[in-house]
């Protein structure tokens, strides 16, 4: 019987290492953003761990850690086990390096054991999944899977550098990234593993379970023009204050969601006031939009609706708008037949089989549209996420490393 709490304290130990790497020079948060000096140095602590763990090793042009083991089967294809070694500002040290570093155990194990499998499984940490950076997620992802598009490498960050030019200056090399994709007659398969991230697991006590699908998501950012001007002087009912029109509209957000329901989320989580000072009216507002849902329908619907909404508001105000769609993804359904066998090792490891909806965008998103994709979610405390009290317990790490493992030996028999 493998033992399974002794490679979760390993595991957790390799968290905590990896958690402790942040560009917050206190190390009292964990931030780790795409193409920074912290995030290069996690890398290379994780690139270390997979090549002692006996990994062909090799990092491509948009810095995604790729370890491989060769299946001896002539012509065998690629199953591929990932996550993302990025995180949010002010993080969890749990959300993408979870997975990344169960797969190393389940790769350690299966090395350790000689077992020979009937297909090549790749190991990927990806570069960049939460996408704060350059405000465009799955850069990582988008790669691996050919769907990386030339024209994202204009697009800039805060400080104005390109991400070619973050590329260059991270010692990768944009001009390999079309060839860096696994063709789509290699691909067998991907799976992740993840913490939740929302409340389900926890309430229930159920260690994992498999997810059914991922919502699809708009991200839009919307730019709101009023007139600057002396916060003494001119009256409320003459101002074109840009700011009372945005927080008229994330109101009216926040409403709208609320009485629709049925997994539909929007979320105004940032905003920026142009030029702000106590003293002035604000003249100018940045925010983003972000709209989520299962249901491709609703979620359409749902954008055009406060788009209107939006317009009407504005027009009403006798401000400028300007509402410019940043990334549009579709929501995706999981794999039926591997999800067929994660269910048959869920069971056969003594879980109830439950199958959850994320809310969260992942890897495993472009990852559908190339190959059959699933994904296992992790119990985690209380559902907290993108925030420093993410934590898991030990026993569900754990009891989610013999649900995966199983999972593993189900496919190779199922090629073999
Ligand atoms: C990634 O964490 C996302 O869902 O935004
Ligand atoms: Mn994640
Ligand atoms: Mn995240």
């Amino acid at each position: 019987m493998p033992d399974y709490p002794t490679r979760t304290a390993r595991l957790l130990s390799r968290i905590h290492e990896l958690g402790a790497i942040s560009e917050d020079a206190t190390g009292a948060t964990v931030t780790r953003t795409f193409g920074t000096p912290a995030f290069l140095k996690g890398r290379d602590l994780v690139q270390g761990w997979f090549e002692a763990a006996g990994l062909e090793t090799r990092l491509d042009g948009i810095g995604n850690l790729r370890g491989r083991l060769r299946s001896q089967r002539p012509g065998a294809k690629t199953f591929v086990l990932a996550s993302h070694i990025d995180t949010v500002v002010n993080a969890g040290k749990y959300d993408g390096p979870l997975g990344v570093l169960m797969g190393l155990d389940l790769v350690e194990s299966i090395i350790q054991q000689r077992l020979e499998l009937p297909f090549n499984l790749e190991l990927i940490a990806f570069s960049d999944e939460e996408g704060v950076r350059f405000h465009t997620t799955y850069l990582g992802s988008k790669v691996v899977t050919g769907a990386f598009e030339p024209a994202l490498l204009q697009k800039t960050d805060a400080n104005g550098i390109t991400l070619a030019q973050a590329i260059a200056e991270m010692g990768g090399n944009a001009a390999t990234l079309a060839a860096d994709a696994l063709p789509p007659a290699e691909w067998l398969g991907y799976f992740e593993l993840h913490i939740e991230q929302g409340p389900v697991l926890w309430e229930s006590g159920v260690p994992v379970a498999l997810v059914t699908d991922i919502a699809g998501q708009q991200r839009v950012e919307l730019t709101w023009l009023g007139m600057a001007g002396h916060a003494g002087t001119v009256p409320m009912d003459m101002r074109q204050d840009a700011l009372a029109a945005a927080a008229e509209f994330v109101l009216a957000t926040e409403a709208f969601a609320l009485r629709h329901g049925h997994g539909l989320v929007a979320t105004v989580g940032q905003l920026r006031l142009v030029h702000a000072a106590s003293n002035i009216i604000p003249g100018q507002v940045v925010h983003s939009l972000d709209l989520r849902s299962p249901d491709a329908d609703q979620l359409a619907a749902a954008y055009t609706d406060l788009q209107a909404q939006a317009e009407a508001i504005a027009a009403r105000r006798g401000v400028g708008l300007t509402w410019q769609l940043v990334q549009a993804t579709a929501p995706v359904q999981c794999d039926h037949e591997l999800n067929r066998l994660l269910g048959q090792a869920i069971a056969a490891s003594g879980y109830e089989v439950d199958g959850l909806v994320s809310g969260a965008g992942h890897d495993a998103v472009p990852a559908s549209a190339v190959a059959p994709a699933t994904m296992a979610f992790i119990r985690c405390y209380k559902g907290i996420s993108h925030n420093p009290l993410e934590n898991v317990e030990a026993a569900d790490v754990a009891a989610a490393l013999e649900v995966a493992e199983r999972f593993l030996l189900e496919l190779k028999n199922a090629h073999e």
